[in-house]
């Protein structure tokens, strides 16, 4: 018997060596944490249990059937994060530079399919370099069943990728499909082709940092939601972000302890707004200042910085916040700002997360690169996710709400549930100035009775009692209440159940 207990100990000291010492030590040489480290620091201490930690590949190719390392370049099973459940797969770089074969893709499809049959998020620690080449096709139809399993979990449970190493060719599709895609500062990257490919067949010459590295994927592709120094800070971060969200979509979000009464006021929103209605503001001190305890978990901050996306607690509770950030080309929507934001919109209402619009928007963007791009369409994606979602929802407009624009913005006609607005709100098809430009066309010449049609206009359209006269603004508020007026029109909203007509699915415009 304890021959056999120690046969099992020795088997797993091997398990966890991985791809042996030497490799480990390249892989700390790089800044990077070993699959297993960065378990422990993702996972609270000692809740990790793994599964086909003996696991091996089946290939006979290449020498392939002379090594044969437990494990097989991946470390599978759950544990859980500030005490809720999580199932787990971290690459291990160190065995065959965590490649991925077809053994490989069974152990993550395992903890796939689990994840799934019991409503619990997934997380993937990605570190590696693509398909096991050895295997050739049988690794492309591992990287299939895994894609496959990623669109059964969308929607069902939240799937979060961390990238820390290469994710490469196909392997880069696996956390596209999932919900959240962080990634580490100079020691990753995803990209379809690296740049020697690139170079041949475009002559282009890059980097792989330029072309797939963190800087890129946050600021530009949008690939990714956010970047961090290093994989302490990220798997970090990803612990916060994890008690932000609810374990499937049956589920409601936890309800954290909070020391933050709902009635706090603040005076200091009463002058948020500048006097000239020209002048930015920063919209993050709102949301800030609404927020419990000021934690906002900003998501996709790098990129389409007109708007704000992430969450918040009110009473303890998650609530997505959409802000548009009138710092940023004015607040004007975009199609950037649409793409981000419409894709928030759809993972709060997948998981039943309330969603508080906070609005100043002077428009879309005018010009031909945003219509040649398509901005009619990417617009759309917005207006339908608001459109479809029925989880609670509460709009503040803070001052411009102009146009289309307005109509996007979680309007009592798209289900907007608790519409409000600060007195500085102007709810109009347009600016004062572009109105009377098109209504006065043939006394343009005049300056001074464009400045009085103007003045005018503004008095008459410029502010929040128009819109609420019709009862298309349910309450005009004040600033330094918004907390305590939106904490209890969420309260409010609870119990809520509003349901769509059934289809086989939508067709959203992509
Ligand atoms: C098998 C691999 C491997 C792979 C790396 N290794 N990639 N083994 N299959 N895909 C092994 C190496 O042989 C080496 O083994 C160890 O991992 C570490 O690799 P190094 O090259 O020494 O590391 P580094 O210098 O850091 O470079 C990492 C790398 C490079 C940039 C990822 O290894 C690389 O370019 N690999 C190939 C990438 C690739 O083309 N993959 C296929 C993409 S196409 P030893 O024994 O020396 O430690 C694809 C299709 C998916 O993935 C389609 C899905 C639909």
């Amino acid at each position: 018997m304890t021959d056999i207990i120690q046969e099992l100990e020795n088997r797993r000291s091997a398990a966890r060596m991985g791809g042996g010492q030497r490799r480990v030590n390249v892989q700390h040489s790089k800044g990077k944490l070993t699959a297993r480290e960065r378990l422990e620091v993702l996972l609270d201490e000692g809740s990790f249990e793994e599964y086909d930690m003996f696991v091996s590949h089946k290939c006979t190719d290449f020498g392939m059937e002379e090594e044969h390392i437990p494990g097989d370049g991946v470390v599978t099973g759950w544990g859980t994060i500030n005490g809720r459940m999580v199932y787990v797969f971290s690459q291990d770089f160190t065995v065959y530079g965590g490649s991925l074969s077809e053994t490989h893709a069974k152990k993550i499809c395992k903890v796939q399919d689990m994840a799934i049959r019991n409503g619990v998020p997934i997380i993937g620690l990605n570190d590696s370099g693509g398909a096991r080449i050895q295997e050739g096709v049988a690794a492309l139809a591992g990287y299939t069943s895994v894609f496959q399993n990623n669109i059964k979990a969308s929607g069902v449970v939240p799937q979060i990728s961390v990238i820390m190493g290469p994710s490469a060719g196909g392997a880069v599709y696996s956390p596209a499909l999932t919900d959240f895609v962080f990634m580490v500062r100079d020691t990753s990257y995803m990209f379809l082709t690296g740049p020697d490919v690139v170079k041949t067949v475009t002559n282009e010459i890059v980097t792989a940092e330029e072309l797939g590295g963190a800087k890129t994927h946050t600021t530009k592709s949008s690939v990714a939601d956010g970047a961090f120094e290093n994989d302490m800070d990220a798997l970090m971060e990803v612990r916060r972000l994890f008690d932000f969200l609810p374990l499937n979509n049956k589920s409601k979000p936890p309800v954290r302890p909070f020391f933050d009464g709902y009635m706090r006021k603040e005076p200091s929103l009463n002058t948020l707004i500048p006097d000239n209605t020209n002048t930015p503001y920063d919209m993050k001190e709102l949301v800030l200042k609404l927020a419990d305890e000021h934690d906002f978990y900003e998501i996709q901050k790098d990129f389409a910085k007109n708007i704000l996306t992430g969450f918040i607690r009110l009473e303890g509770s998650t609530v997505g916040v959409v802000a548009n950030q009138p710092m940023v080309l004015a607040g004007c929507l975009d199609i950037n700002a649409s793409r981000k934001a419409a894709r928030f919109v759809r993972f709060c209402d997948a998981f039943e997360i309330p969603l508080l619009t906070l609005v100043d928007v002077p428009g879309f963007l005018p010009g031909t690169s945003q219509e040649y791009g398509g901005v009619i369409k990417h617009g759309a994606k917005l207006l339908y996710a608001y459109g479809e979602a029925t989880v609670p929802r509460v709009t503040v407009i803070t001052r411009k709400a102009y146009g289309g624009a307005y109509c996007v913005m979680s309007p009592k006609h798209l289900g907007g549930d608790v519409n409000y607005a600060w007195p500085t709100a102007e709810i109009a098809v347009m600016g004062a100035k572009g109105a009377v430009e098109i209504l006065h066309r043939a006394d343009l010449a005049d300056g001074e009775k464009i400045t009085a049609l103007t003045s005018n206009y503004e008095e008459r359209f410029a502010n929040p009692f128009v819109a609420a006269e019709n009862g298309f603004i349910d309450e005009v508020i004040m600033p330094q209440n918004t907390r305590m007026r939106v904490a209890r029109a969420l309260a409010g909203l609870k119990s809520k159940d509003v349901k769509n007509p059934w289809r086989k699915h939508d067709n959203l415009p992509l």
